[in-house]
């Protein structure tokens, strides 16, 4: 349906003269996600139910739901009670954090909009709103995907003839009233993404990226679901903000009886300024709801992969050189390595660090993307044939947005490095940020990545970015660039990607510090952490893949002794925790005995038989199994197979521990448990039961009987394959 009431701009629309009434609730659904939006009540769109789909959607219900969901006036408050809507302001009464805010030079604060026009159909809506006294026009898009996640979008136009200075715009998603615990996850370099939990009380929870990317610390998915949600059980809501920029979630509940969470852009002081008949849009926020976390997650994954770029064929095998060389580079050296990576069957050989001009150490380079002559008389060309020959795709490392003062660029361009003054900001790694924006930063840029994906068989980038922007402008005394800056990244992906098809890209930042879906709609997969320890994995993992699909997720088995914790891990921790995801190799394999480098091509097989499970799969998480122990796994998207790993992550309260479940699996049908790789008895135990006499059980058995786990030393794990007998 399409409406507009455009005539009527001028007029107050106490009436909606222009909607039916049929039309003045919309449904949109799709993917198990019903939403349900009143045009009428506020002459602005509210969102009354975001959530299960609905079994009656008939007109009389849908006014029914918007009806029942309409406040009383209470004493002491206005005369009509405020509520949250999509444009929620003072102007309306809302007392909450506004979802957007904004002035003319310091006048015109007051935003009252009302709905000039609809566009509606089963998936999606877009709704224009006009304030003619504030001189705004905006337009919602909102949009049930195939997954069921709910995406909304808000863009500004300012129809005034000043300058428009917009501070604040926020997408606000109403979740449950009875949804009374939040979740989030913060961290750091090495340890991103860890979860945190609250009670979700009256009042805000806010959080705030300021570093110019996610962040290591950010929180990737903001949730409120009953009283302890878990992953297999509890109603949860929550969402996540496409953008890699600066950014803002907040979890707000009022006393006037709302609660949501809201995301948008955090936008520097005077950045966004909006010129006559100019418009801004925000990033895509999204939405997930779920029983449980898996199902929440689950809607995330399928809308991902159901993208047409979404990397469709089996994840390549991939040996990064980080962490087996460092900054030591050479043909000889790195010659061996491709040897030895060759011979376990390592698809993809990615060129970390260290190849460009300068480059022996992380003090100087950054910005001189040609091939050290020294290092590299004849170019990259006999490492690259060499990789080829052998049967392996090269990937290269690159930093494109960052600059090291102690370099040829820096030196040649000053001007052309992020500063908010005349002093450099804060040093972080000896580096400062390129700015993209100035259009000859970013031809020169653009430009060396073309000659080098031109001139070498590149079919790869794992993009690095090592550095928070901060205090970064367009120069002394200029304005904020952290957005124009997002949106130049931007522009350079998509014209990478359509002038060099095939190519894909890894989004690196110290680790995992810029995961979000605005990068991950134009790269290929994170690099998850730099923390390779694999108990340190668990964690990272599991809440990373909240929001991004495990076959986009880097996972590397690591070297025996963990260089980023000194842990001593063994090869089957280390690749039982790498198997449920991106699979690759970070450690010197030239270094390891002729026995060990079998054990790693046996795992390097069995990853390549999993892949497109992984790749097509339902992620699990299991909860309720007794601390200690991990349990979790990924059943194939035809439920005939699935594959779960268990890792003793410390010793067990019950020993030997109590039964654990396998959910996800086809209820009716029955499975085989086959054991891949688990750790030798222990004189001590007598032998596994299950393991002597195999055994089938349903999928609904092994879902809510289970079975006894191994008995296993802390850091130890075992892999179990569960096959759909016919
Ligand atoms: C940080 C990354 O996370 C590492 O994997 C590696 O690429 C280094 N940068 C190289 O400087």
């Amino acid at each position: 349906m399409q409406f507009s009431n455009e005539a009527l701009q001028e007029s107050v629309m106490d009436d909606f003269e222009f909607l039916a009434a049929q039309d003045r609730v919309i449904h949109l659904h799709h993917g198990g996600t019903s939403v349900v939006v009143d045009l009428e009540s506020e002459q602005v769109p509210v969102i009354v139910h975001w959530g299960e789909e609905l079994l009656d959607s008939s007109p009389e219900t849908l006014r029914g739901i918007a009806v029942a969901a309409r406040p009383q006036r209470v004493s002491g408050g206005f005369d009509r009670t405020a509520r949250l809507s999509v444009v929620a302001t003072e102007g309306s009464g809302w007392l909450g954090t506004p979802t957007i805010e904004g002035h003319r030079a310091g006048a015109g604060f007051s935003i009252k909009p009302e709905i000039i026009e609809v566009e509606a159909d089963e998936h999606s809506a877009i709704v224009v709103l006009d304030d003619s006294e504030a001189g705004l026009r905006l337009r919602w898009e909102i949009e049930v995907g195939t997954g069921g996640l709910l995406h909304q979008r808000m863009t500004v136009r300012n129809a005034a003839e000043s300058d428009y200075s917009l501070d604040a715009l926020h997408l606000a998603f109403p979740t449950p009233w009875d949804a009374t615990e939040l979740l989030d996850t913060t961290g750091h370099h090495l340890r991103e993404r860890a979860a945190q939990r609250r009670s979700f009380t009256l009042g805000t929870h806010l959080r705030e990226s300021r570093r110019g990317r996610p962040g290591a610390d950010a929180t990737v998915l903001l949730a409120a679901g009953r009283p302890g949600f878990g992953f297999e059980s509890g109603r949860v809501h929550g969402i996540h903000v496409a953008w890699s920029g600066n950014h803002r979630v907040l979890a707000e509940r009022v006393v006037s009886g709302d609660a949501f969470l809201a995301g948008g852009e955090l936008f520097a002081p005077g950045e966004v300024v909006i010129a006559a008949g100019s418009s801004v849009s925000t990033p895509w926020v999204i939405g997930s709801w779920g029983d449980g976390l898996n199902q929440l997650s689950q809607r995330f994954h399928t809308e991902w992969r159901d993208r047409p770029q979404h990397p469709q064929r089996p994840r390549p095998v991939t040996l990064n050189t980080w962490e087996a060389v460092y900054f030591d580079h050479g043909f000889q050296r790195l010659s061996a390595l491709a040897d030895a990576a060759a011979a376990v069957g390592i698809e993809r050989f990615v060129l970390d660090d260290g190849w460009f001009t300068g480059r022996r150490d992380d003090t100087r380079g950054l910005g001189d993307w040609e091939v050290d002559a020294e290092i590299w008389p004849a170019g990259l060309h006999p490492l690259v044939g060499k990789v080829c020959d052998l049967g392996m795709e090269f990937g290269l490392w690159v930093e494109p947005e960052m600059v090291n003062p102690d370099s040829d660029l820096a030196r040649a361009h000053p001007d052309w490095i992020l500063r908010g003054r005349t002093s450099l900001p804060h040093s972080a790694r000896q580096q400062q940020v390129l700015d993209l924006a100035n259009p000859d930063a970013y031809r020169h840029i653009a430009d060396r990545l073309h000659a080098l994906l031109s001139e070498y068989s590149i079919s790869y980038l794992k993009w690095d970015h090592n550095r928070d922007l901060v205090d970064a402008g367009s120069g002394p005394g200029g304005a904020p660039r952290v957005r124009e800056h997002t949106l130049a990244l931007y522009r350079l992906l998509d014209e990478l990607k359509s002038k060099h098809p095939g190519l894909e890209i890894e989004s690196c930042a110290s680790g995992g510090a810029r995961v979000d879906l605005g990068i991950l709609d134009r790269m290929d997969r994170i690099w998850t952490s730099d923390s390779l320890d694999p108990i340190e994995r668990l964690e990272n993992q599991r809440y990373t893949g909240l929001v991004v699909p495990p076959e986009m997720m880097g996972m590397h088995l690591t070297s025996p002794v963990v260089h980023s914790s000194g842990r001593a891990v063994s090869l089957e921790l280390s690749a039982a925790v790498a198997l449920l995801g991106h699979f690759g190799v970070e450690w010197d394999l030239t270094s390891a005995d002729d026995a060990t480098r079998e054990r790693v091509a046996a795992w390097i097989t069995l990853a390549k038989r999993l892949r497109p499970l992984i790749a097509g799969g339902t992620v699990v998480h299991v909860d309720g199994v007794e601390p200690g122990i991990d349990v979790r796994g990924i059943v194939a998207a035809d439920a005939e197979s699935a594959v779960f790993t268990i890792t003793q992550v410390a010793t067990s309260a019950a020993y030997p521990a109590g039964r654990i479940r396998f959910p996800g699996l086809h209820p009716a049908r029955t499975y085989e448990l086959r054991i891949l790789s688990r750790p030798a008895d222990d004189p001590a135990q007598s032998p596994l039961a299950w393991a002597e006499e195999p055994v089938t059980m349903t999928g609904r058995e092994l879902g809510s009987i289970g079975v006894r786990p191994p008995v296993q030393f802390p850091q130890q794990a075992t892999v179990i394959e569960f096959v759909s007998q016919h």
